[in-house]
This record gives C-alpha cells, sequence and structure tokens, in this order.
C-alpha cells in the first residue's frame, strides 16, 4: 500500500505552446508541482491563464511542447480512463439514456459484466443520493443533480485520480456550496486524489488541502498556499480570521499579477 504522502501527479517543466495561426499562443510555462496522494488540491488563476489546457495535460488528452507529466512516476503519454476519471464544467450527460445507464456508460466500455454494471451504478447512485432517480432521463433533473450524476459516472470506474474543471461552475451559490459539502462528503468516503479548478477563491480554500495559484498568461505557478484548515469542514469556517487570512493572500498573489500584466500592456503600447 502506498503511504499517505505518497506522490501520485508530478509535472515537471511543463510548458504548452499552441501554433494555431501566425502568432503561437504560450499557455503555459514551466509549471512544476506535486499532488499528494488522496489530497485534494484546487487550481485558481484568471480567465485564459492554462488551466483547462493543464488539465486536459495531465489526463494525457493533450500533449505538452516541453517538460512531462507523471502519473505514479511514470511519463503520461495517453489517457488512462480507470485510472483518471475527468468531470466538466456541463455535465455532458448523453441525453438519450437514463441516469444509470449514463452511470454504466464507461464501465460497458471497460468491458464490464451487465450485472455487476448495474450494482455498481447503483452504489454510485446512492453514494451523491439520487438512489430514487436511476431510471430518470438527464432532462428530468435540475443542473445540480445533473452534475451529481456526472460525479457518479467519473467515480464509477474507481478511478484513483478525479480531474475536475469548475464542476459547479453552471450553478447557483447555495446549491454550489451544498454540492461543495457533498463532493467533500465523497472525498472523505472514497479518499481520491482531487484536482480541481475552480474561479472562486472561497470555495477552493474551503474545499482543498493547497491551492496553487497561477499567473496570467502564460500560465505559471506563482503561489502555492497550504489550506492548514481543520476537517470536517463547516461552513461557518469561512467567516474565520485564518480563512481571511488565507484568502487574502491568494488575492493577492493573483491581483499583484493582473497588476503586473496591466503594466506591461501599458509599456508595449
Ligand atoms: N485547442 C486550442 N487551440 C489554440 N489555443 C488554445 C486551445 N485551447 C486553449 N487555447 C488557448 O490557450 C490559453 C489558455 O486556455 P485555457 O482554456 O486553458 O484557459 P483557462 O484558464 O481554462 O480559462 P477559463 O478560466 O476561461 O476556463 C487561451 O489563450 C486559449 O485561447
Ligand atoms: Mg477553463
Amino acid at each position: 500500500m502506498t503511504s499517505p504522502s505518497a506522490i501520485v501527479i508530478e509535472t515537471r517543466g511543463l510548458g504548452k505552446v499552441y501554433s494555431i495561426g501566425r502568432a503561437p499562443i504560450v499557455a503555459l510555462e514551466d509549471i512544476s508541482f506535486a499532488v499528494a496522494e488522496g489530497s485534494f488540491v484546487s487550481l485558481v488563476g484568471p480567465s485564459g491563464c492554462g488551466k483547462s489546457t493543464l488539465l486536459l495535460m495531465l489526463a494525457g488528452l493533450v500533449p505538452s511542447t516541453s517538460g512531462e507529466v507523471l502519473v505514479d512516476g511514470s511519463v503520461v503519454r495517453k489517457p488512462a480512463p480507470d485510472k483518471i476519471s475527468i468531470i466538466f464544467q456541463d455535465a455532458t450527460l448523453l441525453p438519450w439514456k437514463r441516469v444509470s445507464e449514463n452511470i454504466e456508460f464507461p464501465l460497458e466500455i471497460q468491458g464490464m459484466k451487465a450485472a455487476e454494471r448495474r450494482d455498481r451504478a447503483a452504489a454510485m447512485l446512492s453514494l451523491v443520493g439520487l438512489s430514487d432517480f436511476g431510471a430518470r432521463y438527464p432532462h428530468e433533473l435540475s443542473g445540480g443533480m445533473r452534475q451529481r450524476v456526472s460525479i457518479a459516472r467519473g467515480l464509477a470506474p474507481d478511478p484513483r485520480i478525479m480531474l475536475m474543471d469548475e464542476p459547479f461552475g453552471a450553478l447557483d451559490e447555495q446549491t454550489r456550496i451544498k454540492m461543495g459539502h457533498e463532493l467533500l462528503g465523497i472525498w472523505s468516503k472514497t479518499r481520491k486524489t482531487i484536482f480541481f479548478i475552480t474561479h472562486s477563491l472561497t470555495e477552493a480554500l474551503f474545499l482543498s488541502d493547497v491551492v496553487l495559484v497561477m499567473s496570467h498568461r502564460p500560465g505559471r505557478i506563482v503561489g502555492v498556499i497550504k489550506a492548514d484548515l481543520p476537517r470536517p469542514r463547516t461552513y461557518d469556517i469561512i467567516g474565520s480570521a485564518e480563512f481571511g487570512a488565507a484568502r487574502n493572500q491568494i488575492w493577492k498573489l493573483i491581483s499583484q499579477d493582473e497588476d503586473q500584466a496591466a503594466d506591461e500592456g501599458m509599456a508595449s503600447l
């Protein structure tokens, strides 16, 4: 068994240049960090700084132009859906399939037998509190429920790593807070390693062990903030002095970087 502090994801000098059209876009530059097994790590940064690109590279879906991604010490060259699940902002469920069939779908692709698939889907639905909705179609559910189905689908193959790209971005604030609590509940039961992208500094701190802060394009890691807040976390923690201080620290990193980007923009006029 791996020790709790084993490194499961590592990036070394990772870079990405998109070469479409005449001017290449340097999306990421020299990204190096490590994620401990079983930890909850968030990534925050301004729009367009390369967060989704980084997530797709961790999943082996987008190749790097420099540096490398390692999962369990091996260089990632292609997707490994049995090990890594991705959950996007939109639930991306198949509208013509029932909720349970949507959850079974990745298992079917893996070749799992029908009876086992059904049991697994039922267990995942129970985990996300939707046991009574397996026979419904996605359009019969609310946005929050659909997102819970997509989390259940991501958990179904029992991956060690869950990559989540703004999974609650399309939800109203109240549902979003509730989903955050639920995700922490699922995480504490399953002890997956979670890599979570969000625009919300509060959400990042509330959920995470570590918050990675990225700069304006080209994306670089400008801070690694440890969220040393007690668990299990309740909503009250957001009002604490500790939480406020950590949030301020992240805000300073982001706003300093934005000021610098604006100054550089002015200088080049
Ligand atoms: N397939 C692609 N081809 C060309 N350029 C791309 C591609 N994907 C992303 N980019 C560019 O790379 C940069 C980073 O994009 P990315 O989507 O990773 O940012 P992001 O931080 O996830 O933004 P947001 O917070 O808005 O989701 C942007 O300038 C974007 O235009
Ligand atoms: Mg994005």
